[in-house]
């Protein structure tokens, strides 16, 4: 069974009747930020490498109220047995430890847009008067541990809010991308995850019907027609439900391994490594994982290249897609045997082609599916589940949908 994301209008209510039952009165306004699915370049985005994510329907709903005294306090129905977290003095990235848990990624992105206020540079400066201190309320349906981003779009939920609040243009270019900053910083130096910043992106600069076309080498984003009606598919998103725990291991090693093959091959970035030296890193395990990074780059770009095309052909891109798998489990190997039960299921019961997504170690796969195919798949993907004795996956369908926005 798929299960569609929550309506703009229910998400926004829930957050709202949050916030008046947990600090009474009314918030000032909701604001939202989606999830985002990685079509395809994974562990391409930290190492100066293409990807091209979409924004999910699944939205993370923040109601604010700003409050005179500086504090944040802070309540998420998701986390329904803590009280309010507060914080009343700014966490700077020297005393992040002083933070920890879902309230990180809050506090983080308010003191380091507070910070930016002051920016000696004009270009980094967050316009409005000052970001205040706030009262939050938080509903999401961006599932949790999936690869999905829902803490991208926590953070970029509350960026919006704060900044509108503050008085700036929530809907200039600019200060998006100065958000995008303010948003990874946070989770880079607060919250302590080494990432690139594909996930920031994608919930703050995409655009409903596109993807969104991310380098990381020159920091460009562009829009890209993404329109799976047209080619008679869609996109199938199944969750494995196992845990992938970014903070704790996988994903800083893989960039502490990006760095020494950086370092092996005298290149600043994997990306701009040529093919013939990889092949010759003596390290077979480094040259796996530099082999991945430019195979993975020529994959977006033949990806690319085909929605170009009057009529992109779903088979063409399901074969990207697997070859995009096989990659990341065999040269990356960040992929899990549930993920690979998962895509290869999903190849068996008529995808186009399937592939795991986000950093990996547990969380969703992404299948392409023909259009009336999404039901019937996702039941022949659960019946592999039950028969391999995994859990029950959840499976939602994608659609590439809106950015960062104020919701009422
Ligand atoms: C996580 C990170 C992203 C990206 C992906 C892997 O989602 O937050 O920056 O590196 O993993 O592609």
């Amino acid at each position: 069974m798929t299960t569609e994301p929550r309506s703009a209008a229910e998400g926004a209510r829930r957050a709202d009747a949050l916030f008046r039952r947990v600090f009474g009165g009314t918030p000032r306004g909701v604001w939202s930020a989606p999830g985002r699915v990685n079509l395809i370049g994974e562990h391409t985005d930290h190492n100066g490498g293409l990807c091209l994510p979409i924004a999910l329907g699944h939205r993370t709903y923040v109601a604010l109220r700003a409050r005179a005294d500086g504090a944040v306090r802070v309540v998420s129905a998701q986390h329904p047995h803590d009280g309010p977290a507060t914080l009343s003095s700014p966490v700077t990235p020297g005393r992040a430890a002083a933070v920890t848990g879902w309230p990180a990624y809050i506090f983080g992105v308010a003191s380091l847009l507070r910070a930016h206020l002051g920016a000696a540079d004009p270009a980094a400066a967050v316009p409005g008067a000052a970001v205040p201190g706030a009262d939050i309320a938080i509903d999401s349906c961006v599932p949790q541990g999936a690869g999905l981003s829902s803490s991208a779009a926590l953070e970029c939920a509350v960026a919006c809010a704060l900044a509108a609040v503050a008085g700036a243009d929530i809907g200039d270019p600019h200060l998006r991308s100065v958000l995008v900053d303010v948003t990874r910083a946070a989770e880079n130096d607060v919250v302590g995850v080494p990432s690139g910043a594909m996930d920031q992106s994608a919930a703050l600069l995409a655009a409903a019907g596109h993807a969104l076309l991310l380098d990381a080498a020159d920091g460009t984003a562009t829009p890209v027609p993404f329109d799976t009606a047209a080619m008679g598919a869609s996109l199938l998103i199944v969750d494995t439900r196992t845990a992938h725990a970014l903070v704790e291991g996988g994903y800083a090693t893989r960039r502490a391994e990006c760095a020494a093959a950086e370092r092996a091959l005298g290149v600043r970035t994997l990306s701009g490594a040529d093919d013939a030296d990889v092949v010759g890193l003596a390290d077979p395990l480094l040259r796996a994982r530099a082999r991945h990074v430019l195979t993975e780059n020529a994959r977006v770009r033949a990806f690319v290249e085909e929605l170009a095309a009057p009529v992109p052909a779903p088979q063409r891109l399901g074969a990207l897609l697997d070859a995009s798998h096989a990659s990341l489990r065999d040269d990356f190997a960040v992929s899990t045997d549930e993920l690979d039960c998962a895509a290869d299921a999903a190849r068996e019961a008529g995808a186009f082609g399937a592939r795991m997504v986000g950093a990996g170690f547990g969380g969703a796969v992404l299948a392409l599916v023909p259009a009336d195919g999404a039901a019937r798949i996702a039941e022949r993907i659960t019946d592999a589940f039950r028969a391999a004795g995994l859990p029950d996956p959840a499976c939602y369908p994608a659609h590439p949908s809106a950015p960062a926005r104020s919701e009422r």
